[in-house]
């Protein structure tokens, strides 16, 4: 895509065309080009229309509904913050005191947009010029032109004097190919810019790669963890003004919630779409080790990349088997929105054979396999079980006290088990 082509698109015969594609996207794409020439779109329109009918199908994943009006790039939305993150970081910035924001690097403004739904003035600067022109255009498809502006230019150039503060969500795939960057020293704009923004403005966030190396987090700054519907998606740095602990693990629930612990314990009161749980801590605490006890913890990967299962170890008074690996064991089932919780019916020293023999004795034809600190292929084991028979059982391939271990485990059903456990 290229400014004519996005220009071109704007037009009212643009939106017709975009409109008609949007009809067909999803489908056959030669089907839907011939849909789009036999209604008279010429070639060129009707190619980048069906591109971006494509990419807002997909975007529909991360920003709902909104991806209908938005303009996007491949790059650009395979980068872009999800809708209920992004809402979540500036709500939490607007609580924080925060009315105007420099967002270094927009992209295509999705972080931009939540702030300036947020209620605060964001100034975006994108080198791109197609992404920048795209900003612009989601800023005023949005209504939001008046609040978030774009400026296509270095971002390392812009004075983020008069702004109360910045947000930096560097580019971590390279132009072109799209491969991710793992060095943040070639993250762009680069991370000795990003870190020294910290210093000049005293409310900074930065997103990072959820895998970032906790050596890197700068002195006294908070490091967060988001996941969302339990997968990992991102960790921000909050500078500055802006931390309030070392560490924190963010689990979001998109949509209504659906979860056990929304369900059966706590209502959960946090805005919709996404409801969230903050769990916190210094990230230096060490869970005390045990036995392997009736119930078995998976913590979310936003504790434990955030370094904060001891701290749920605490709230779950739950023990490790294995200094080493992440599953919390404990004598009651833990009603928490930062683990899975499993109930073990079996604990056998890994052998195949044994495991086999057990499952057939208890007709079990299906499994889900879990696995921490275990070099066994989930899919290969599967397959070597050669199952049979009506039940289900949740396998969970792991070490106790170093030793390889297979926990055989079946679901905590809340409330029902909850109301008995308190019963
Ligand atoms: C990860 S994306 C931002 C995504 C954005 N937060 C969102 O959610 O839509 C990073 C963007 O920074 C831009 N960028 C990289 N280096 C830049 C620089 N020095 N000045 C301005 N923009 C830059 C890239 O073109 C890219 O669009």
């Amino acid at each position: 895509m290229d400014l004519d082509q996005l220009a071109a698109l704007r037009t009212p015969e643009g939106s017709a065309a975009l409109a008609a594609a949007t009809e067909v996207a999803g489908g056959d794409p030669l089907a839907a080009a011939a849909a789009l020439r036999s209604a008279g779109v010429p070639a060129g329109l009707a190619a980048a229309a069906l591109t971006q009918a494509e990419l807002r199908r997909r975007a529909v994943a991360k920003f709902g509904p909104a991806a209908a009006g938005m303009f996007l790039t491949r790059a650009g939305l395979e980068q872009a913050t999800r809708g209920v993150v992004a809402a979540r970081r500036a709500d939490r910035l607007r609580a924080a005191g925060v009315r105007t924001l420099a967002d270094l690097g927009c992209g295509l403004g999705a972080d931009a947009l939540a702030a300036a739904r947020a209620g605060i003035r964001v100034y975006g600067v994108e080198a791109d010029p197609v992404t920048a022109a795209m900003a612009a255009a989601n800023a005023e498809a949005a209504g939001l032109a008046d609040v978030f502006t774009v400026e296509c230019g270095d971002a390392t150039a812009f004075d983020v004097s008069a702004v109360d503060a910045a947000f930096c969500d560097p580019a971590r795939r390279r132009a072109g190919t799209g491969r991710r960057i793992f060095d943040p020293n070639a993250y762009s704009p680069p991370w000795d810019f990003v870190t020294a923004l910290a210093e000049r403005v005293p409310h900074t966030v930065v997103k990072v790669a959820p895998g970032l190396d906790h050596a890197l987090i700068p002195p006294g700054a908070e490091a967060e963890w988001v996941s969302v519907g339990g997968d990992l998606v991102e960790a921000a740095l909050w500078c500055g003004r802006l931390a309030e602990v070392p560490r924190r693990a963010t689990v979001l629930k998109e949509g209504p919630p659906v979860n056990a612990f929304c369900i059966g314990r706590a209502p959960c009161n946090h805005p919709q779409p996404a409801c969230h749980h903050q769990l916190t801590g210094s990230g230096t605490e060490e869970a005390a080790v045990g036995p392997v006890r009736r119930y078995v913890h998976d913590p979310d990967p936003a504790v434990v990349r955030a370094h904060l299962v001891a701290e749920l170890a605490g709230e779950l008074d739950a023990t490790l088997a294995d200094p080493t690996i992440a599953y919390l064991y404990a004598d009651t089932p833990g009603a928490t929105p930062f683990a899975r919780c499993l109930e073990v019916t079996d604990v056998l020293p890994f052998s195949l054979k044994r495991l086999r023999a057990l499952l057939r004795e208890r007709r079990v034809g299906r499994v889900e396999i879990l696995k921490r600190g275990s070099a066994l292929e989930p899919e290969r084991l599967r397959r070597d079980l050669r199952l049979a028979g009506p039940e289900a059982a949740s396998l969970v391939l792991t070490r106790v006290a170093g030793a390889p271990t297979v926990l055989v485990c079946r679901p905590v059903t809340y409330p029902l088990d909850q109301e008995a456990a308190a019963g």
